[in-house]
């Protein structure tokens, strides 16, 4: 059963990340405490999940997706640090409990979400059950790099901290969602796909634009959550858009709008997988889990 599947890579994904972590106890434990913190202390695991889906849809083995997955989790996991700050989104609470800036002090969920990000690409390099072809290890820490960066994660925070209070056309909207939270979630079927070799273009680019199309859409419901969902539910508060007054696709396009514009990017999704045929069931389950998702 596809939800089996599900839970045993979430499962994985707990385990793996657990163990690339440095311990609580060494030195500097407290940097280290904030790291673990904000990575073990829950989320969804999508990204993990997806790179082991697309993976094994592309051939690959779990050992090889295990330091992928973690690579993009500790991307992720930055990434919720930082923008959850004072000087970003303000917010006091993630998956359930005080961010990590609110248990551990602004300064040190700075340099945990630094430490995070170099985590990422020291297991990108050093990994030892990944593929092994150096060309194909080389593109995809260029690959990561690229979704992180100016170019994806990052210039699509900054985007969405320069659009505050303004009314986005929905060409800017999409493009700043494609941005902050699309790139990584294309750089994970991506990873996940390269370490099956990535030798079929086709797959490759079916895959790319299921990711480009659930990455869009996991934004679009991420949005919604703010406003249908209950802060007890999210771990997160909701309604902290309308709050700050952020461009989103409900402030846009309503809740129905939003609604349908997903279930638009979902079919889009799964029609870009057609090239799979049965083995994209995994795949499939995780589209429609992205749009239908409760929190
Ligand atoms: C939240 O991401 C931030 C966005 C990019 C929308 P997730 O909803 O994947 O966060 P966790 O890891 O499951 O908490
Ligand atoms: C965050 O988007 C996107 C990234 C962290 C890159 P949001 O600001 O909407 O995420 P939440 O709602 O705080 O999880
Ligand atoms: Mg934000
Ligand atoms: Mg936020
Ligand atoms: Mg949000």
């Amino acid at each position: 059963m596809i939800e089996e599947t599900i839970k045993r890579y979430r499962a994985r994904a707990e385990q793996q990340l657990d163990a690339r972590l440095p311990a609580g106890e060494l030195h500097p434990a407290r940097l280290h405490q904030a790291m673990r913190y904000a990575v073990l202390g829950g989320g969804k695991r999508v990204r993990p999940v997806l790179v082991y889906a697309a993976g094994t849809a592309m051939g690959a083995d779990l050992e090889t997706l295990d330091g992928p997955a973690c690579a993009v989790e500790f991307i992720h996991a930055y990434s919720l640090i930082h923008d959850d700050l004072p000087a970003m989104d303000n917010d006091d609470l993630r998956h359930g409990r005080p961010t990590c800036h609110k248990a551990f002090g602004e300064a040190l969920a700075i340099l945990a979400g630094d430490a995070l990000q170099a985590l990422a690409f020291q297991v990108l390099c050093q990994d030892g059950d990944m593929i092994r072809d150096p060309a194909i290890r080389l593109r995809m820490q260029g690959l990561l790099a690229q979704a992180a960066g100016s170019r994806g994660m990052a210039g699509g925070q900054a985007i969405d901290l320069a659009a505050t209070g303004q009314t986005l056309t929905l060409a800017e909207l999409e493009n700043m969602h494609i941005h902050k939270t699309g790139a990584l979630i294309r750089a994970s079927a991506m990873l996940g796909a390269l370490s099956g070799g990535g030798a079929d273009p086709d797959l490759l680019e079916g895959l790319d634009h299921y990711a480009k199309c659930i990455g869009l859409a996991f934004q679009i419901r991420d949005d919604m959550l703010d406003v249908i969902g209950d802060t007890a539910t999210l771990g997160k508060c909701a309604g902290a858009d309308r709050a700050l007054d952020k461009p989103t696709y409900p402030a846009l396009l309503g809740l129905d709008g939003s609604k349908e514009h997903a279930r638009a990017l979902y079919q889009e999704a799964l029609a870009s997988l057609r090239p799979f045929g049965d083995r994209a069931e995994t795949l499939r389950w995780i589209a429609h889990y992205v749009v239908e998702r409760p929190y």
